[in-house]
């Protein structure tokens, strides 16, 4: 996670930054603290990256790249403001991550990191329509070694501006790994029909999201496969999530809705390489 020091809405380069609305930045760290002590409170660790001055999207962490089996690919943003951002993420991944993280450097395509790349056990969900390239998808599998880790990317064409990131539009809320099915929760809507035919393909049970939940990123989520962090707005949502045994963990993230993010958005997840198992580990 990366604070909000210097989080602002100074340009608009998405439907939901406002640049006659006004920022409260005091709150912004306030409310970004909250989610990060979350976090720790149910066990998780944050590492915390460095801000820096004239870069007010920061904070949105989740599009500073993807971190696969321990092989961190820094992300290439599509509108100049955000560019600085891409080589910021990669300094982390290369000193601060590693060695537990291998720093493969910056895309060559344009690549919005989980922004538009969602990792749900052997698969990758790919967004695609607004800011990350199918030539980064190829980019993305080639790189991080999907195939030879068995993870299949499936391309999901985004066609609605207010839901630009795959991020803002799926959320991921078991990848199976320990239940040993996946479940999501989207908002059809969002998707071209090919896309939409896919999901239900792939995920028959998902959760539907309403379009006022989705109108909140309700759907910026991240879950540890229990607890399912979301913005305090997405009530019905949360509602459904208890039905099917999760535990919705309720966010206020005002402020930094006004840049176009929530939860998932300001929280990049490392998955570092997993070795095989050691004798201490089976003891
Ligand atoms: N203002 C940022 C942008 O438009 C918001 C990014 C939100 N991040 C996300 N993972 N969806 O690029």
């Amino acid at each position: 996670m990366c604070p909000p020091t210097y989080f602002d809405v100074v340009y608009a380069i998405n439907p939901w930054m406002d640049l006659s609305g006004s920022v409260d930045t005091d709150l912004a760290v306030a409310q970004w603290e909250t989610l990060k002590a979350t976090y720790e409170s149910r066990g998780h660790r944050v590492d915390v990256v460095q801000p820096e001055p004239g870069l007010p999207d920061m904070v949105y962490a989740a599009n500073g790249g993807i971190v696969v089996g321990g092989r961190a690919l820094a992300a290439r943003f599509t509108f100049p403001e955000r560019a600085a951002e891409g080589p910021a993420y990669e300094r982390w991944f290369a000193t601060e991550g590693a060695p537990a993280y291998t720093s493969l450097g910056q895309s060559v395509e344009v690549m919005e990191g989980e922004g538009d790349l969602l990792v749900a056990g052997d698969l990758l969900l790919a967004g695609t329509g607004f800011r990350t390239t199918p030539a980064a998808h190829a980019e993305v599998a080639e790189r991080l070694g999907l195939a030879e880790q068995g993870i299949t990317l499936v391309p999901l064409e985004l066609v609605d501006p207010r839901y630009y990131h795959l991020d803002t539009a799926l959320a991921m809320l078991d990848d199976g790994s320990i239940s040993g099915s996946r479940t999501v929760a989207y908002y059809p809507e969002a998707f071209s029909p090919a896309a939409q035919e896919t999901l239900r393909e792939l995920f028959p049970d998902a959760v539907v999201a309403s379009a006022e939940d989705a109108a909140v990123l309700g759907l910026n989520i991240v879950s540890d496969g229990l607890h399912v962090f979301l913005s305090d707005r997405a009530t019905r949502l949360a509602d459904d999530l208890k039905d099917r045994g999760f535990v919705p963990v309720g966010i206020d993230l005002s402020e930094l809705l006004k840049g176009g993010g929530s939860v998932k958005c300001c929280t990049l997840e490392l998955r570092p390489a997993v070795g095989p198992l050691t004798p201490e580990m089976t003891r």
